[in-house]
């Protein structure tokens, strides 16, 4: 069996919480870290170079009112943990792989700032596999600072199989990796969804 491939970096961890403006207090004076894109809805922070190290959901925009939990698991809490891959060539070499052990991502979302896909554990604990889509951190800085991700910081969902496919014919990475089309955004399966109802589709 051949060697797996492997993830370089962890990136990043995504809250749900109804405390928002105190979990973002918190994660800056504890981390020092600054809010490098923030909404409502929504904060991304980070306290190094990398465009992202917490992102912060607001449930109570994003899910108002005290709906129950979702398929046993908390409402509040981790929603996401994040991987970094090398290369797109080996973001969509490990779909492959683990496509022919029978797993699947449950959500294949261009960010803008990362291609990533979703994937659940045996237990629902969801994570995110992703590569960077720019080479250096001002240029992600910049992007996530810039309009089309204010209108769209969610993302735009993409199919790794035609991807992969695209890559195989001799595209190129740098082709593939820029986010051009930034319309429609994705309902966010990741964050809001139940465990059990991604893992089943
Ligand atoms: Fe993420």
């Amino acid at each position: 069996m051949p060697d797996p491939i492997r993830p370089r970096t962890f990136a990043h961890v995504v809250y749900r919480t109804r405390r928002f403006q105190e979990m973002l207090r918190w994660y800056q004076r504890v981390f020092g870290a600054k809010v490098q894109y923030g909404n409502d809805a929504l904060a991304f922070l980070t306290y190094d170079d990398e465009h992202h190290r917490f992102a912060i959901a607001n449930l109570d925009v994003l899910k108002p009112g005290a709906a129950a939990p979702a398929a046993g698991r908390g409402e509040i809490g981790v929603d996401h943990v994040a991987y970094g891959f090398a290369s797109l060539a080996e973001l969509l070499g490990k779909y492959e792989e683990l496509k022919a052990l029978g797993i699947r991502p449950y959500w294949c979302i261009h960010h803008g700032v990362t291609v990533s896909l979703y994937y659940g554990d045996p237990d629902g604990n969801q994570m995110e596999f992703q590569v960077d889509c720019f080479a250096s951190h001002d240029e992600a800085n910049a992007f996530m600072e810039g309009p089309h991700f204010s209108a769209n910081p969610i993302g735009v969902e993409y199919d790794p199989d035609a991807w992969l496919a695209r890559l195989r014919a001799g595209e190129s990475e740098q082709s593939l990796l820029p986010r051009r089309v930034h319309l429609p955004v994705s309902e966010v399966r990741g964050a809001l969804a139940p465990a059990a109802a991604h893992l089943a589709s």
